[in-house]
């Protein structure tokens, strides 16, 4: 009983989590940075970091440009890392 409501707590966040993720991450992007930067996917892989390392470089970068909400920093950069053209 407990173990299968713990199951569908689980199913109903992964279900939910990356739609919205997805969504978020754009609006930020029209909301804070596309006003500056016209083109997202051009601008991750010009970043100095390695395509391992580019979610850890901008998460540190973001929180001191333009990205101060932890949540609107990660929605925007899964967004971004989605939009990368190699
Ligand atoms: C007021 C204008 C402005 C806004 C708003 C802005 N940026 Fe920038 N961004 C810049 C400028 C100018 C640079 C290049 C100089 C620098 O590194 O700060 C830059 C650099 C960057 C870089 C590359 C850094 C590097 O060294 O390669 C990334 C990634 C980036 N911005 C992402 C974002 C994101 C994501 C947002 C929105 C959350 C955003 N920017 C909002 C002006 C802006």
């Amino acid at each position: 009983m407990r173990a299968g409501m713990i199951a569908l707590a689980v199913t109903t966040a992964l279900v939910q989590a990356p739609p919205a993720a997805a969504r978020d991450g754009a609006a930020v992007w029209a909301a804070a940075c596309a006003r500056c930067h016209r083109s997202a996917g051009q601008l991750v892989p010009a970043i100095p970091a390695t395509p391992a390392n580019r979610a850890a470089w901008l998460d540190g970068f973001l929180a001191k440009h333009h990205a101060r909400d932890a949540a609107d920093r990660a929605a925007v950069i899964a967004w971004l890392l989605s939009q990368a053209k190699e």
